[in-house]
């Protein structure tokens, strides 16, 4: 398996859960795989253990991932770190497939200076939210942090603390008036691509609303995305020629 490669233009590249096409989504060596090649930012999902932690995974629970079955919320930090994944095609011998914490994910990032796009799965309070700034912020990669939420109130919290943090907004649809509560907020939008038109990305753009789109494996989609102005497209597999 390899990427497929694109002619960008303007448009930056986020590799989806790292490099998911290629390496088993959620881990360093995704995250190293995006690292190593042209992306503009790794993306991931945090979520809180159940002892006040954070860790690295798309779903509530490990069973998609590892097999075994485990609530996320429910467990411990260290034991939900002893879990061995399984790899793409669903084996399990490889010992370097664990999920990550949330420093592992920064500082791979920051070795090859790539932005961390970083999607906020739990519903955290404010404490949480401060605690995840700090963290990042105590490696020294805070400024190159664009936070994602599904849940607009995480996004809020992130911009009680930091006014200035980029902030894109999840969504699969585009409700009527959501350029203006966006730009009122300055924060940028990250949709469903199938919701987008030329007109509503044009729309965004007016009111000073940056655009990106999830997830995006088809070089003809993108191409037209890229077409239509989009600031960012979030792909496993496809990279920058
Ligand atoms: O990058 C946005 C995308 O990650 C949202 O969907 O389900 O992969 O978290 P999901
Ligand atoms: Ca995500």
């Amino acid at each position: 398996m390899n990427t497929v490669k694109i002619q960008t233009g303007e448009t930056l590249l986020v590799a989806h859960r790292g490099l998911s096409g290629l390496e088993m989504e959620n881990t360093c060596a995704a995250f190293v795989a995006a690292g190593n090649r042209s992306y503009f930012g790794i993306e991931t999902d945090v979520h809180r253990t159940g002892d006040g932690g954070f860790i690295l995974l798309h779903d509530r629970n490990t069973a998609r991932v590892a097999r075994d079955s485990i609530d996320v919320e429910e467990t411990t930090f260290d034991t939900l770190r002893k879990l061995r994944l399984c790899d793409r095609d669903g084996t399990k011998n490889r010992a370097d497939l664990h999920l990550p914490s949330l420093e592992e994910y920064v500082d791979i990032c920051k070795r090859y200076e790539k932005a961390c796009v970083l999607e906020l799965k739990s519903d955290f309070t404010e404490e949480e939210v401060r605690g995840i700034i700090g963290r990042v912020k105590a490696l020294g990669w805070l400024d190159h942090v664009i936070f994602i939420a599904f849940d607009y109130e995480n996004l809020l919290r992130v911009r009680k603390i930091l006014p200035e943090q980029p902030c894109q907004f999840l969504t699969e649809t585009i409700p009527e008036g959501l350029a203006e509560k966006l730009a009122a907020s300055r924060m940028g939008l990250d949709v469903y691509y199938p919701a987008l038109t030329r007109e509503l990305v044009q729309r965004f753009h007016e009111k000073g609303v940056q655009v990106n789109c999830w997830t995006v494996n088809e070089k003809a989609d993108a191409e037209r995305l890229m077409d239509w102005g989009v600031d960012f497209i979030t792909t496993n597999i496809l990279e920058k020629e």
